[in-house]
Formats: C-alpha cells, structure tokens, sequence
C-alpha cells in the first residue's frame, strides 16, 4: 500500500500580500511534496488563507470593504501567485469557508463533551497583530507585545476557556517519546521548557468584535450568539477540515502522517495549543513541525515602513522562478534566519547553477557530438571508473538523509558535490587525451559516467528545481518520475545507451542586478553606462594594447532594427529585434532608452556584438550588444556610412 502523507504550509492571513517569507514556507512544502512522491508516495498538500479575525477585521474597514469582501480579494493573490509559481498544492483552504465553519463548530462541541471547555471571563493583555494572549509575565517593555513589539490592549471580556493546563503532563509525555517531533532540535528544547514551565487555560472565544466563526447553537448554552471562535482555534483546524473532519472524512486517512511547515514566530501555536486541541479531540498528532527562520533584507529586518519587504513575484520575474526556489532553499540554513540580497542571489546563478550544472552538462553535450555523435553507453563505466561509480552512490545516500532530518541546505551542498564530482573527472582524465591515445572505449565510459552523474542528480534535483531537472532528463532521453527514482538512485542501476538531445544553456550568465534597487534603478549594461569609459575615451587613454587575434574573437554585425519597444518598469532599456540575416531576428535589451524613442530606431541599421554570452536583464533575454558612444553630450549608435546586407561582418 501506497504511504498517504500530507503536508501543511501555514495559512496566510488575509491582511497582506505574499511577501517572500510566505513564499518560502510553501516552496518548502512543495519541495518536499515532490521528493516523497519520487518516494513513491501519495501526498496531500495543503495551503491557504487565514481570514477571520479582529486584525482583518480592521484591515477590512480601512479599506472601506467588507471583511469577506476583503478577504475575497486578498485570498485570490495568495491562490494566483502559487499557480504562477508552480506550486503543487492540492488543497486550497479558506476559513471562510463553510466546510471549514462547519467542522470548526463540530470540533467545539466535542471540546465541549469532553468537558476541556469552561466558561468563565478573561482579563488581560491581547496582541492584535500576532492575535495572541499574554500573561503581564510574558509582557515586553511598556506592556508591548514579547513576539512582534507592538503595543498590546487590555481585553476584558466573557470568555470560554479551553483547559490547556489540564494538557501539560500528556504534552511533556508526548514530546519525551518523540524527541525528533519538532526540526532543528534547539526548537524543540524550546518548547519543552515552555510547556514545564506551567500553561495557562487558554481563551478560546471572543465577545468584543463580529468577525469569526460563531459559536454553534446549543440549548445548553444560552449565549453562543454573543462569541465568536478564537482566530488560532479556528485557522489551526483549517489543517483537517478540508479532510473532512466530522463531515465526510474522506481523505482522513492522510492525517495519520501529517507534516507541517511553520515560521518560528508561530511555532507555539502548533506545537502547544495545536497538539493539546489534537489530544482533546482523540486525533492522531502530526508526526513532525518543521520550523524555520526568518529572512531578513541585506542584514535588516524586512517591514513595510523601511520599504525593503522583498516581493517574490518580482524576484521571479527578473531571475526565473527556479533560481529563485534554489536561492531559498540554499541560502538559508534550515532553522535559522537567511539574509536576501540580489548579490548572494547573482553569485549563486552563476557559480553554482552557471558553471557547476550548466557548464557540466554543455560540456558532455559538446564532447559526446564531437566524439561520438551524441550517444552514449554506460556498459564500461564500472569497469573504468568503479572508483567514481562507488563515490556517487555515495553522495546520493548522504544527500537523501539530509531531506529525512530537513536541512534542505545540506542536502543541496551533498547534491553538489555530484557535479563536483563530474566536473572533476573531466579535468582528470581528459576526454580529448584518451580520443588522441585512441582510447575510445575509456572515453565512451568516461562520458557514460559522466551522464549516469547528471542524470542521478538530477532526479535529486527535481525537488528544489523541477524544470531545471526536467530539462536536464530530456538531454539525457529519460523523464523524472518515481519509477526512474527507484532504478537510477534507489537500485543504483545505470543508464540505457541513449542519444542526447542538445538544449539551450541552463542558467545564462547574469552580469548586473535586475531588479531596480530600492533606492536607484540599476543600470544594466556597464558598456553604455559606464561614466569611467565616456572619460577615459576623451583623455584617450588608450593602454591595453591587443593584437589583431584578440580583436577577430568580436563577432561585429550589422542588423535593422525591425521591432522596438520600452521594457515595462525600466526607465533604462529598451527592446530591440535586430535582423542579423539569421533564421530568427536576435532579441537585445539595450540601456538606450533615455537617448532614443523606439520609433526612431525603427528600420535604422546599427553594428551589434553578436558573439556575446546570452544574458538576462530584468528577466528578458538578450542575445547581443548594441554599439555606441557616450559622453557629456549624450549618445550615439554607431551606424554604417552605406546600408550593407543585414549580418554584414565588420572588422
Ligand atoms: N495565519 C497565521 C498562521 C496560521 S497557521 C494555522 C499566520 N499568518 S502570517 O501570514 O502572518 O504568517 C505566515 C507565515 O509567514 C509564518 O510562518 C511566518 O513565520 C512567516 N513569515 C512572516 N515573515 C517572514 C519572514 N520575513 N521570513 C520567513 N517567514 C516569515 O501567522
């Protein structure tokens, strides 16, 4: 029988839109989503919003909406941004919505049969932001809020209270048995000494404001119609009942293996109430909280005030949606809190997806054409290279444990030690030296060894970079799925003989941001920005001396711009389509856009690099550089003194 797993993302409240802390946890849940179906198992995995409450209340009325109105319209960007992204949710979940009401209600009133629900008035201090209690011992300075340091308001009202307290020993039993329960460890310690050093009875309704799940009608309570569910009662059962607890119960049975990714900041509520409520209502525990840390912004906490609050979205449209899932899982160590800045983002494109991946697999593209026409034979490679096979399998082991204990940073540094492996082999045994020698059989193992590497790692892959790895498995004429999993890693087998197929580079080159700072616009293309080269030109200081070899390495082009229009939110760069009398015209994104309207570079005929690197500028492509002039005065495009045919060589 198939293992039914289920994996929970927090849900989001409505008062915000996503920000990349968001977007990290549910890349999480979908990264490991994919690496246990590669398992073989079956997963559920679920998102969503979290929309009742007394904070989106008042959002709600700020904006002149009602609060489902309002939550209607945030939900939907949280829904939106995941399907742009990708993500392999299988169940979006609202608390507005009457299932979820519904078995909320129920969930209550066995609380209630089980005698863990009391009534009784409730005086204190209560963080609107975090929704959360407070005993004036847990209190910061000036009654502040200890989680977020907002100001906190006296609450004073009738309450029912669940008994938390009556939880404590049961809550310490359970964690002395399952000491793995909560990743990384430290958290878990956390919460044991938060729990052993007493718990309060916790409120569970609230009187003073309206939106929330009201209380069910019962005749034994005379004032169910005056409260309305706690906000973290009512999002914490938001995990089960799109399962349809206490309705239809039909997917239930996912609950016996559930996993929940959670912020540190909320990890009390799951580990604490969440369980307690779990124990009161006879329901199996989750088997593991996975809690992460924050990130922060160039070493700064991330708020809207300071404006540095990093959109994924944007992040995704300048870099690709790939490179930003791995810069998240392998920047942060799991657990702690990771700093986003767009310099760590670029060096990690280039060094490890750039040369690490892309060169590794342009390099077994390009030898196995030239050797042998792009097939490939993995008969030979124990025989030559058993050594390598046995560190291979190796690392695939060590980087498989390090998603069973949740480091997905070191998982993806075990990964890369794979490519590592790859590249070194290359430079070890020099294919080309073993073709001179006429080793030919060496050579074919050696390339066999070297497609078995990438196509193992890419399976490994497909977690953090599912395109990416997809791509990598087209090349190498297999496709990723659980069957491949168990014959490539789990089995140890190796490649059929196959042909490769030749794909575009992986990860092209980045050379400058591409997302305007917050502060100043970047600008993009050092050639026609650089103020040091405009000066330099007019002093003439002209040092670096080449000889005519190093000059012929420039392919110079002439092309008509046949389409030009700006790039959207660039007040820098424009877009060309040059004709180069190539089947395709070349798309260059060109920092022109301060010197020349696009319709005055319609039809013109200008001289491009067309031997320069591909490169990505605010998330376009550009295949080409255009040439020109700059100084004080402004600039000029270099131009032909008489037409000549489009992809005329100049030199
Ligand atoms: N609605 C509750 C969760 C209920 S789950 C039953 C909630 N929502 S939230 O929108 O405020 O936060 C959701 C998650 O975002 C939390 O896990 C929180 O830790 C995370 N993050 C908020 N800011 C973050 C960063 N700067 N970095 C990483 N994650 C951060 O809490």
């Amino acid at each position: 029988m198939q293992q039914k797993t289920f994996i929970t993302s927090p849900i989001y409240y409505v008062n915000d839109i996503p920000h990349i802390g968001h977007a990290y946890t549910t890349i999480l849940c979908d990264m490991l989503k994919r690496f246990r179906i590669l398992q073989g198992e079956d997963v559920l995995f679920l998102t969503g919003t979290d929309e009742h409450g007394q904070k989106i209340e008042q959002s709600a009325q700020k904006h002149n909406q009602t609060p489902q109105a309002y939550a209607d319209s945030v939900s939907v960007k949280f829904k939106e941004l995941w399907n742009e992204f990708q993500l392999d949710y299988d169940i979006f979940v609202r608390t507005t919505d009457s299932k979820h009401c519904q078995s909320v209600q129920k969930a209550f009133e066995i609380m209630c049969e089980k005698g863990d629900i009391y009534k009784g008035s409730y005086e204190g201090n209560y963080c609107i932001s975090c929704e959360s209690f407070f005993t004036q011992s847990q209190l910061g300075e000036n009654l502040s809020c200890p989680d977020c340091g907002k100001p906190t308001q006296i609450v004073q009202e009738e309450s029912y209270f669940f008994a938390l307290s009556k939880y404590q020993d049961k809550l310490l039993e359970f964690y002395k048995q399952n000491p793995n329960m909560i990743a990384p460890a430290f958290r878990q310690n956390e919460v044991v000494k938060f729990i052993s050093e007493g718990l309060n009875d916790l409120s569970i309704t609230r009187t003073s404001f309206e939106w929330g799940i009201p209380l069910p009608e019962n005749p034994k309570r005379n004032d169910s119609k005056k409260h309305i569910m706690y906000v973290w009662l009512d999002a914490l059962l938001s995990y089960i009942s799109p399962l349809g607890y206490m309705q239809d119960s039909a997917k239930m049975a996912y609950w016996e293996n559930a996993l929940h990714f959670v912020g540190k900041d909320i990890l009390r509520f799951h580990a604490v109430y969440w369980i307690a409520f779990l124990m009161s209502l006879d329901l199996p525990l989750p088997k593991h909280i996975y809690a992460h840390g924050w990130w922060t912004k160039d070493g700064a906490k991330m708020s809207k005030s300071i404006g540095n609050v990093i959109n994924p979205q944007e992040v995704a449209q300048a870099y690709g949606i790939e490179s930003l899932r791995y810069f998240l899982m392998r920047e942060m160590p799991f657990g702690q809190d990771g700093d986003f800045s767009q310099k760590a983002l670029i060096e990690r494109i280039n060094a490890e997806l750039g040369n690490d991946v892309g060169n590794l697999l342009n390099r077994l593209l390009g030898m196995s054409e030239k050797y042998f026409s792009l097939k490939v034979d993995s008969k030979d490679v124990k025989k030559f290279f058993a050594t390598e096979l046995n560190e291979l399998e190796n690392i695939i082991d060590r980087t498989q444990e390090k998603m069973q204990t949740m480091q997905p940073q070191r998982y993806i540094e075990e990964l890369w030690a794979a490519f590592s492996l790859g590249n070194g082999v290359i430079t070890k045994y020099e294919p080309w030296n073993l073709i001179k020698n006429a080793q030919q059989d060496k050579a074919m193992a050696l390339l066999g060894l070297i497609a078995n590497i990438l196509a193992k790692a890419s399976l490994l892959l497909y977690p953090i970079m599912p395109q990416s790895a997809e791509k990598i498995a087209y090349a190498l004429s297999f496709t990723i799925s659980p069957d491949s999993f168990a014959t490539l890693i789990k089995q140890h087998a190796l490649l059929d003989s196959l042909i490769l197929q030749k794909i575009p580079p992986l990860f092209p080159r980045i050379d400058s941001p591409l997302m305007p700072e917050s502060t100043q616009e970047h600008i993009e293309s050092k050639p026609l920005d650089s103020k040091t080269q405009g000066n330099q030109t007019k002093s003439a200081n002209i040092a670096n001396l080449i000889d005519i070899k190093d000059f012929s390495k420039i392919d110079i082009r002439a092309g008509k711009v046949i389409e030009c229009c700006a790039v959207e939110k660039s007040q820098k760069l424009l877009k060309l389509m040059v004709d180069i009398n190539e089947p395709k015209p070349r798309q260059i994104i060109s920092g022109i856009a301060q010197y020349y309207k696009p319709d005055e570079l319609l039809n013109k005929q200008v001289c491009i690099i067309a031997n320069l690197k591909p490169a990505k500028l605010m998330g376009l492509l550009s295949e080409g550089m255009i040439l020109a002039s700059k100084d004080e005065n402004g600039l000029s495009l270099l131009c032909l003194d008489t037409p000549r045919e489009n992809g005329s060589k100049i030199s």
